[in-house]
């Protein structure tokens, strides 16, 4: 039996922490068995990469190594957790993967969608996502940024134009696959934004 493999994306501040331990406790709830994890990290290798991508100043790599060491950081998380966690027949939350290095270093960076989407292809094969949920909020990204609190990483520290693309570029890569990524409107109450996110899951359950 092979489990599903579920992801969670959005930009800074829209509550994605939240909802992914909301989203598994209801996943749970079902009965499922599910391993959650995250990225940049989820298994000892990256989590030691994610401290080399997230501290120090925003220069400390170039477009193309920040790219890499994302790419590698996710090889070893596949390979470690989420592969052998799928192949077990549990299902996996991840809060983000691949589609944040689409967003974030392909669209907002500037190295493009297909040169990211090349990089990452080595490392995660054919462990792809079976559904895609992007946290989004309807009237744009100005009042996430203005609210934002985890702003003191090196990539979370990037000016408002880079998130603003970062926002463009997820909205793109949901157009361009709509069977597995979903835009979920992230206002309202907690449990409302977690209703949403569970109804477009419901032809996987
Ligand atoms: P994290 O503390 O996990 O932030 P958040 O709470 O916003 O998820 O830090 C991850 C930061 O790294 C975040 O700003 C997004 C960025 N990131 C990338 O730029 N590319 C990637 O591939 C991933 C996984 C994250």
């Amino acid at each position: 039996m092979i489990g599903r493999f579920v992801t969670l994306e959005g930009g800074e501040g829209v509550g994605k922490s939240t909802q992914v331990r909301a989203l598994a406790a209801a996943l749970r709830e079902r009965g499922l068995e599910l391993v959650e994890t995250r990225e940049p990290g989820g298994s000892p290798g990256a989590e030691a990469i994610r401290r080399l991508l997230l501290d120090g100043t925003d220069d400390r790599w170039g477009a193309e190594a920040e790219a890499l060491l994302f790419a590698a950081a996710r090889a070893d998380h596949v390979d470690k957790v989420i592969r052998p966690s799928l192949q077990s027949g549990s299902w996996v939350l991840s809060d983000r993967f691949v589609d944040s290095s689409l967003a974030y270093q392909g669209g907002a960076g500037r190295l493009g969608l297909e040169a990211v989407r090349s990089i990452n292809g080595f490392g995660i094969g054919e462990c792809f996502p079976d559904r895609t949920l992007v946290l989004v909020l309807p009237e744009g990204i100005e009042r996430a940024l203005a609210r934002d609190d985890h702003r003191s990483d090196r990539i979370g520290g990037r000016s408002a134009d880079y998130h603003r693309a970062v926002d463009a570029a997820f909205r793109k890569i949901a157009a361009d696959e709509p069977d597995r990524v979903r835009l979920i409107d992230a206002s309202g109450a907690v449990k409302q934004v977690t209703a949403r996110l569970l109804g477009a899951l419901e032809d996987l359950l």
